[in-house]
């Protein structure tokens, strides 16, 4: 771990008069004189709260449990260096307005005619990344509009070596129809998961889930093939759930074909179906949100 020694002006021009040797000496001595200052400063019960700290669970740690099979190496890959991530970003903004390449898939992907999952709004990748290790016989896409994300779930795929899962940096909203269009097997299922909310009215046209999405996903979507959406905030979830239910010409919700699964008098899944959670999801249970959650199939003819 690196320690900063924050270096006064009379320990600078010391140091600039000092031979090499000298300076390695008085550097060594300030960095020590500095930790003990810090330590000294600690109070017992900063120390106490540190100590109970280290026994609470915290929802990164259920995370990390979630997706434990995948053991994701801790060290970020080096040519990624630091990520530093921005919170949210406006898809409306004329920087994500290009549509992105579709990738060769023969070269992204080992066998390309597999059924393909999409999630659109990924995030880091790991629940995707968790269905394409636990399910070779299906491919996987991501769509991330945060390129740091994409470009460092891409980076631990090729560190797992998976061969049946991509993610791709691009706005969901532009670029779905076309990259799928290119794909050359069919489209079994698309997720959107935990959407970001965009809770201000004057915000809700940068919510992904609008009406041409829907209807791009409906025609590439293969007979049969499944949408699976879910919330932690209902306003958001019932918006998608009516974007979607508006399309009962081509979708059914599959209470009404799988007697087997049920919902609750709203009509929202009492399961997730997944037999996994996404990262947001896991830490909105933790804070004790409720999970909305619809499960549509495209009619077989
Ligand atoms: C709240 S996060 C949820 C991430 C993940 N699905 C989960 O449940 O943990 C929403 C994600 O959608 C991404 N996103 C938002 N708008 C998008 C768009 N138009 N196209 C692709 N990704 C988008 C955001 O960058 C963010 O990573």
């Amino acid at each position: 771990m690196a320690i900063i020694v924050p270096l006064s002006a009379s320990l600078r021009s010391s140091l600039a008069s000092s031979p090499p040797f000298l300076r390695i000496a008085k550097l060594t001595s300030a960095a020590c004189a500095h930790r003990l200052r810090c330590y000294g400063s600690s109070t017992a019960f900063q120390l106490q709260q540190q100590e109970e700290g280290k026994n609470q669970v915290r929802s990164p740690d259920l995370v990390a449990l979630e997706y434990a099979d995948l053991n994701l190496p801790h060290k970020l890959s080096e040519e990624l260096g630091h990520v530093r991530i921005r919170q949210h970003v406006n898809p409306l903004s004329s920087s994500f307005s290009m549509p992105a390449q579709a990738p060769n898939w023969e070269e992204v992907l080992e066998d390309p005619t597999l059924p393909l999952m999409v999630d659109i709004g990924c995030g880091s990748g790991r629940f995707l990344m968790w269905l394409a290790k636990a399910n070779p016989t299906g491919n996987y896409l991501g769509l991330e509009i945060r390129q740091k994300l994409a470009k460092r779930a891409q980076c631990w795929v090729k560190e797992l070596g998976l061969k049946n899962i991509h993610f791709l940096f691009a706005n969901a909203t532009v670029s779905f129809k076309h990259i799928i269009s290119t794909y050359p097997g069919p489209l079994v299922l698309v997720s959107i998961l935990c959407p970001d909310p965009h809770f201000k009215k004057k915000y809700h046209k940068r919510r992904v889930v609008q009406k041409p999405l829907v209807d791009s996903i409906l025609d590439s979507l293969a007979p049969g093939g499944k949408v699976f959406i879910q919330s932690d905030v209902l306003e958001v979830a019932v918006d998608m759930r009516n974007l979607f239910d508006e399309r009962c010409d081509l979708l059914q919700h599959v209470d009404s074909i799988d007697p087997t699964i049920s919902c609750n008098v709203d009509g929202w899944l009492l399961k997730n179906p997944m037999d996994i959670r996404t990262e947001r999801e896991i830490h909105a249970e933790f804070e004790g949100a409720n999970i909305y959650r619809r499960l549509y199939q495209k009619n077989l003819v």
